[in-house]
């Protein structure tokens, strides 16, 4: 079949929205009118035209989280849209990048407000020969809303600037506590996406049969059967869930205690229920194929780098920090080349976990350190994210295939925001 030009428009702007059915309204800000933004369905080797118009009160851009776009068309701070202008992006799938990736916007500053008042929407790029195209999907696309006391969505206050904001409700695809229909003994497949600002989901499906098949970058080699998952802000996976429907047992999506090191929040003490899994009669189950695709690890690295999350409390106006300094939009920190396998050693120097993000690629984790000892990674997997816990060093591989400025930064966006981030050259 032959490659697909996809054009569409977006629009952000504010937008009212009743959202309890008590007729209550909340302004939010959203894509084209839609929470969360409308889903954009692509395959590889196809190419995206997409017009943007920005309808807020401030600058804005569209950042295409995980693809290896060109810099030039990846939403960079660099790069504003301001308030009433419109501009086009445009950039080509290439083979191979069938996955599960969003897009947000990503002016510098401004990042976590537009994305908690509503800016963010699910992109999937798919496959012709996908193993597990028979599986019926679902999407659930996590955000977090936190209101202040006439209902409206809260700015944010010194605690969230400091641990990253959480608020009352996580939501799935805009709603609180929806119910999802499985069937006894039927596999679905489910794409998760970690949309909200900052909360670090350990997610479990007691009673089901969960099997992770899938990372931000797409699929894994092969099936791994998991209790729970850890998905950081950011973050996206690929699930197989097989319905186990026994008497008593509660058979709803919960999120775990998980401990992040906060100082003004309170950490989470118990689960908490986050979608209920609705019975919805008996199918037969579905074969899951043993592998999935191939993953080539990546070779020897051309060029290490020893990336340093800090925090400094003594100093509000730069508190985040990577390697010892806060971002600065027109300082480049360091450059590289284009086709080169580089090796980064991730460093969490830090009482907060803060979760890993770089621009334009994917990567592969290769250790991390438990208890300050190495340990290899189980298994190879494509990334744009990894959470770095506090006190936590991890390693990571990559290549940029494409020219240009990246960033990396601390997915908690309210630290991004505060400059936990930086940028290199790839020549
Ligand atoms: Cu999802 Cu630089 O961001
Ligand atoms: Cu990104
Ligand atoms: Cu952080």
């Amino acid at each position: 079949q032959e490659a697909g030009r996809f054009v569409a428009a977006l629009e952000a702007a504010p937008l009212q929205a009743a959202l309890w059915g008590d007729g209550r309204q909340t302004a939010f800000w959203a894509y084209n009118a839609s929470l969360p933004g409308p889903l954009i369905e692509l395959w590889e080797g196809d190419q995206l035209e997409i017009s943007f118009s920005n309808r807020l009160s401030q600058p804005s851009t569209i950042h295409w989280h995980g693809l290896p776009v060109p810099a030039e068309q990846d939403g960079n701070p660099h790069d504003p849209v301001p308030p009433g202008a419109q501009r086009q992006y445009r950039f080509t799938l290439p083979a191979g990048s069938a996955g599960t990736y969003w897009y947000h916007p990503h002016p510098h500053g401004h990042t976590a407000e537009q994305a908690f008042r509503g800016l963010a929407g699910a992109l999937i790029v798919r496959s012709r020969n996908d193993p597990l195209r028979h599986l019926p999907e679902q999407h659930l696309l996590f955000s977090d809303l936190k209101l202040d006391a006439d209902g409206q969505v809260a700015a944010n206050n010194m605690a969230d600037l400091h641990d990253g904001r959480e608020g009352q409700y996580v939501l799935i695809n805009g709603a609180w506590q929806p119910m999802i229909p499985l069937a006894q003994g039927e596999r679905q497949r489910w794409r998760l996406w970690n949309a909200t600002s900052s909360r670090i989901l350990k997610l479990a499906l007691p009673a089901h049969e969960v099997q992770l098949v899938g990372t931000d970058g797409g699929l894994l080699a092969a099936p791994q059967t998991i209790d729970s998952l850890l998905l950081s802000p950011g973050e996206r996976a690929e699930l197989v869930v097989t319905g186990r429907f026994r008497d008593g047992v509660p058979a709803g999506l919960i999120s775990q205690p998980y401990r992040r090191g906060k100082m003004m929040h309170a950490e989470q003490q118990q689960d908490e229920v986050l979608a209920g899994v609705m019975q919805h009669g008996m199918r037969p189950t579905q074969a899951l194929p043993a592998t999935l695709r191939p993953i080539a690890p990546l070779g020897a690295p051309g060029y290490r780098r020893r990336i340093e999350f800090s925090e400094n409390m003594a100093d509000m106006s730069a508190m985040f920090l990577i390697n010892g300094r806060r971002y600065d939009m027109n300082r480049i920190d360091g450059s590289g080349k284009v086709g080169r396998i580089e090796e980064w050693e991730l460093v969490g120097n830090a009482h907060m976990d803060h979760p890993f993000h770089l621009h334009g690629t994917q990567f592969q984790v290769l250790a991390r350190t438990v208890d300050g000892l190495w340990e290899d990674e189980p298994y190879l997997a494509w990334r744009d994210v990894v959470n770095v816990a506090a006190g936590q060093s991890v390693r990571i591989r990559f290549v940029q295939q494409l020219p240009g400025l990246r960033m990396f930064h601390c997915h908690i966006l309210e630290h991004e925001d505060q400059g936990m981030m930086a940028q290199i050259d790839f020549l």
